[in-house]
């Protein structure tokens, strides 16, 4: 099978062609400018930008769903999760919200290892991305193309019954949509509505990772979802009340993921020359299941079950001398509560094996860990347990 995430690949498919590569750099660096300045809608109208988009933002976006997949299994019962999670899938309603050139419908459907029996519904207001993602899909998963649908907007999602009464388990995605919109207050109306109205049984949302972001629009929409009542987060966390380990007095350690990036040669020489690095992707991602679940799916009842087991999640890495490795963690001690801990891991108690492996985790890993002691300046002392 022609990989997804190949630059290589996408040159081929794509609905614009760069007649000299230093137009291409030159878009990618205006999407650049866009993303990170004052957004302005306008790129997902032009064919030049969504080509551009479609070449350098696709391949690592892609990669985001199988990373946060891969997350999801580090978790307690991670691979059982996983099973379920693809099982359902299979047979689900997956509706893509601001599926851009269909970044998440192609990794979603490349992690399903079976064939995909359900339907896909994608709201993109813009025709030229909706082309472009029409493009992709029929070149990598023509099966699949006559269950998909495209929408411009997710309101005509939550007038048409069909889509309401539909008895598939729901899942609503968003990939770097959120971001897009938070700030329109209509938009997000709309967003709330869709989620009452379709009563998804999971909700997903993967969106840039910025302390900002973190804390403006993340925790923001997390609680506007906790707040519906209906829903408990099953990760990166089960903490279903305010989320105080990475509060202010924890500067620089807010709550992402970080993931190796994979993706061709031809990519990372694009990256080199936009002097866009990509070989690490940080992200944030957030997933919800619906508390009465349409399909009898339990999930987070095995991620909170106290075993007595402490887990700490990586927020930041504060350094590593001859002594020892020094991390900040959101530590879960007991059942859905969650602290921040500043920790040192003596290097005198690891293997070589153990400190490599210590070395290669990245922000948002997981650690089963015990406590060596309490420090006198409130560290902990830990010694990590039963890891690999
Ligand atoms: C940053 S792109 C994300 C594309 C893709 N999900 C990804 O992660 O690569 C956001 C997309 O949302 C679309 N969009 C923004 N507001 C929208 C709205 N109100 N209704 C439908 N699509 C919208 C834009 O046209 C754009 O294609």
């Amino acid at each position: 099978m022609m990989k997804i995430n190949s630059y290589t690949e996408l040159l081929k498919l794509v609905n614009y062609r760069y007649s000299e590569e230093r137009d291409l750099f030159c878009d990618i660096k205006k999407l650049q400018q866009n993303f990170i300045g004052e957004r302005q809608q306008g790129y997902s109208f032009d064919e030049r930008l969504v080509a551009a988009y479609t070449l350098f933002y696709l391949p690592t976006n892609f990669s985001k769903w199988q990373l946060l997949m891969e997350k999801v299994q580090q978790e307690k019962e991670g691979k059982q999760i996983i099973e379920k999670l693809k099982g359902l899938c299979e047979h689900a309603m997956f509706i893509d919200v601001g599926s851009g050139p269909g970044t998440f419908l192609l990794a979603f459907l490349n992690w399903m290892d079976r064939p995909f029996k359900g339907q896909i519904l994608a709201v993109e207001q813009s025709s030229v991305m909706r082309e472009q993602a029409q493009r992709l899909m029929e070149a990598f998963f023509p099966k699949v193309l006559d269950n998909c649908r495209w929408v411009t907007s997710l309101s005509q999602i939550c007038v048409q019954s069909d889509d309401r009464r539909n008895r598939r388990p729901k899942v609503l995605f968003f990939g770097h949509f959120l971001n897009e919109i938070t700030g329109r207050k209509q938009e997000e109306e709309v967003v709330m509505t869709a989620i009452e109205k379709l009563a998804p049984d999971f909700i997903f949302f993967i969106e840039p990772a910025t302390a900002d972001i973190f804390y403006t629009q993340i925790l923001v929409w997390r609680a506007r979802i906790l707040g519906l009542g209906d829903y408990l987060q099953m990760f990166p966390c089960t903490v279903n009340n305010n989320c105080d380990c990475a509060g202010p007095c924890t500067k620089g350690s807010w709550c992402h993921q970080v993931g190796k990036a994979e993706a061709d040669e031809g990519y990372h020489r694009i990256s080199q020359r936009v002097g866009i690095d990509r070989r690490y992707l940080p992200f944030s991602a957030t997933i919800f299941r619906r508390k009465e679940l349409s399909c009898g799916f339990r999930v987070d009842e095995v991620l909170a079950e106290d075993d007595g087991k402490i887990m700490g999640r990586v927020l930041r890495f504060l350094g590593e001398n001859k002594a020892g490795f020094f991390l900040e963690l959101c530590v879960s001690a007991k059942m859905y509560s969650y602290e921040f801990w500043s920790v040192e891991i003596q290097k005198r108690k690891l293997s070589k094996l153990y400190m490599e492996k210590l070395r290669a985790i990245l922000v948002g890993d997981l650690i089963p860990l015990k406590v060596d002691r309490k420090l006198n300046d409130g560290r902990y002392r830990i010694v990590p347990e039963d890891w690999w």
